[in-house]
């Protein structure tokens, strides 16, 4: 593979560890110039230069954050092709206990940054003359399971968020897709794992739902950010694209 991405420039959140550093390694060794934003500045700076992107700093929950960071890396990148929002956050919970401060907390980081990103960057992918958004949902989006009411909930938004949006700006021939990974192996599922009862309860339930018997690895999500920023899926849009070992119904 090579050069899938040549030239595209590329805005990634959430990209300082898994699922969105591997995208984000992708990203560049498919030829793309690539600016990483995350809250975590510590691990995205240590993130970006291991890889050969940038870095800024950014809030997704904050509307100011989002603009300037929107800003600052497309003067980096000198325009936009592609925006990719992939910051998220996991609380778990019975709905009788769960906190409306959870609730916010969730919709916060996984639902409203994507509206914010999207505000900020279009007026730039539309001097690009086209472009490529890619927003980051979950299987949970689309069923959900015990403990992941709200979470399900904002990541659920995320995919009708980006229907409407791939109507509003096909005009404009920006393409809008949403990816919802199944189970991948990363710490950011502790919260539903201790609902579930622990880390071995958790891989009974793999086991049994996942036919492929496992989980993902980040890097086998990446590979399907590469094609979605891509012009090979320049006729794909409005889609939610799942990804998960196929999950039984
Ligand atoms: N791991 C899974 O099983 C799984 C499954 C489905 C969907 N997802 C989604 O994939 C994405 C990446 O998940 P991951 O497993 O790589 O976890 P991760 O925790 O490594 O990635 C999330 C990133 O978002 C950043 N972030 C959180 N709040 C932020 C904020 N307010 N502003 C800016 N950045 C912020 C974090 O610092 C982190 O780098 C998330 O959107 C998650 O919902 C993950």
């Amino acid at each position: 593979m090579a050069n899938r991405l040549n030239g595209k420039r590329i805005i990634i959140t959430g990209a300082a560890s898994n699922i969105g550093k591997q995208a984000a390694k992708m990203f560049i060794e498919e030829g793309a110039r690539v600016v990483i934003g995350d809250i975590d500045d510590k691990a995205g700076q240590a993130t970006a230069s291991e890889l050969g992107a940038d870095f800024v700093k950014v809030d997704v929950t904050l509307e100011e954050s989002v603009k300037a960071f929107i800003e600052a890396a497309v003067q980096k990148l000198g325009g936009l092709d592609v925006l990719v929002q992939n910051a998220g956050l996991q609380r778990s919970g019975g709905v009788t206990e769960f906190s409306s401060r959870d609730w916010d907390a969730l919709f916060a980081v996984n639902s409203r940054a994507h509206f914010f990103g999207v505000k900020y960057a279009v007026p730039h992918l539309r001097k690009s003359g086209k472009g490529s958004i890619v927003n980051t949902s979950s299987l949970a989006g689309q069923r959900g399971g015990p403990g992941l009411t709200a979470y399900s909930a904002s990541k659920g938004a995320v995919i009708a968020f980006g229907t409407a949006l791939a109507m509003e700006l096909a005009p404009d021939n920006i393409r809008v897709n949403t990816i919802c990974p199944g189970w991948v192996d990363t710490d950011f599922n502790q919260p539903a794992i201790d609902f579930m009862g622990g880390r071995s309860t958790q891989a009974d339930v793999v086991k049994r739902i996942v036919p492929l018997q496992r989980q993902a690895k980040s890097e086998e999500i990446a590979p399907l950010f590469v094609y979605l920023a891509s012009d090979e899926s320049s006729y794909v849009t409005a889609q939610a694209m799942t990804i998960d070992g196929g999950v039984y119904n």
